[in-house]
This record gives structure tokens, C-alpha cells and sequence, in this order.
């Protein structure tokens, strides 16, 4: 018999509610020279790759499945971040749906040698799970344990209606 234990599955079944905390997302970025504008602030697209990535992570996290970007809200840039300074994210599902996620993505910006920190963007994307048929595939609800967990549900609901109507004028 082996003394190995056996690998936990972290698949979650796709009807048992999973907790926001069990998907929350972290990265830590250094900005560098290739990394920046003519300024030197880093540019506008390289956050937005960054953001892109948190977010896939955090929902691949909470589905279990490989998820594709569907829809990215607005983007408001607050503050630059300069080269030589840090980029920080932080990804949580804020809603979820049959098949889709939203994901909202806090960007930081630190200087580690002034002990300094500021908002730089906050972003909300919505990411479709899909399974090996690269079909939409249904995804965990989300545990609404709090009531802040409840409000960001419904809130998450109302965008979702807005986004529909956004996508259908698109067309
Ligand atoms: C996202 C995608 C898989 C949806 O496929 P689809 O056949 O249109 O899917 P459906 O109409 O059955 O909708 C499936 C889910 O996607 C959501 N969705 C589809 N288009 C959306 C959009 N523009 N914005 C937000 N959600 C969207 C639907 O609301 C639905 O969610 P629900 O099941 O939670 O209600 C498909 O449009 C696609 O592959 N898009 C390209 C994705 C991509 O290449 N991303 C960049 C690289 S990762």
C-alpha cells in the first residue's frame, strides 16, 4: 500500500456554491523600462494584459475550467505607475452566472522605497467557462455568505443586463 495520500480534486461540482475566497487572485509586478511610455508611466495596454491574466486565473479558480475574457467593462486609469515602481492586483468573482463569471480586478500601484501605495484602475470583466467540446459549460454559483457577498450579486446581476443590451446594440 502506498503511503502517498491520494490528490484532493479541487473540482467543485457545478451546482455546489464555492466562496469567494477559495478564487481570490494575486499578482505582483515589477515595472520595467520595456514596460513604460515615452513618460515612463507604464502603458495603458500592459495593465490591461495584466489585468486580463488576474482575472482568467480567478476564474479558472472558482469554475475549474479554462475561462475566455467575453466582455471588459470600462477602464479607468486614476493614477499612473511609474518604471522602477511595483503593480499590484487583486481579482475576485463578484457575480456569478450559468456559464459566466464577473471578475473584478483592484490595480495598485506601490514605491517600495517611499512605503507608498494608490489606486490605479479598477476593472470588471465577465469570462465564459468552456469545457473540452469548447462550448459554454456551466460554472459554481458563487457562496453569498455575507451580505456585502449578496449586494455584489445583485449588483453584478444589474451590469449583466446593462452589458446585454450594450452587446445586442453592438451587433
Ligand atoms: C464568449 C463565448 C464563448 C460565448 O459563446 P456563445 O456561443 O455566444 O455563448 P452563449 O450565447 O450560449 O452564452 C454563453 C454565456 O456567455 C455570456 N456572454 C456571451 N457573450 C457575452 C458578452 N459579450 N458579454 C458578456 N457575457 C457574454 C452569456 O451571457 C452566457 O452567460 P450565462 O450562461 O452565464 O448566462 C464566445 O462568444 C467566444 O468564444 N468569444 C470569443 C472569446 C475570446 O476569444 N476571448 C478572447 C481570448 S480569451
Amino acid at each position: 500500500m502506498s503511503s502517498e495520500a491520494a490528490p484532493m480534486s479541487l473540482r467543485p461540482s457545478a451546482s455546489a456554491p464555492v466562496s469567494q475566497a477559495a478564487s481570490v487572485t494575486h499578482m505582483t509586478e515589477f515595472v520595467l523600462p520595456p514596460h513604460a511610455n515615452s513618460f515612463g508611466n507604464v502603458f495603458g495596454g500592459q495593465i490591461m494584459a495584466w489585468v486580463d491574466i488576474c482575472a482568467a486565473i480567478c476564474a479558472s479558480r472558482h469554475s475549474r475550467l479554462p475561462c475566455v475574457t467575453a466582455f471588459v467593462d470600462d477602464l479607468h486609469f486614476v493614477a499612473p505607475v511609474r518604471a522602477g515602481e511595483i503593480v499590484r492586483l487583486e481579482a475576485r468573482v463578484s457575480a456569478a452566472f450559468r456559464t459566466s463569471l464577473e471578475i473584478t480586478v483592484e490595480v495598485s500601484g506601490e514605491n517600495p522605497i517611499e512605503a507608498r501605495r494608490w489606486v490605479c484602475t479598477r476593472a470588471t470583466l465577465t469570462f465564459v467557462a468552456v469545457g473540452a467540446d469548447r462550448q459554454p459549460t456551466p460554472v459554481p454559483p458563487l457562496l453569498l455568505d455575507s451580505p456585502e457577498l449578496v449586494a455584489s450579486q445583485a449588483a453584478g446581476e444589474e451590469r449583466r443586463q446593462q452589458r446585454k443590451a450594450r452587446s445586442r446594440s453592438a451587433k
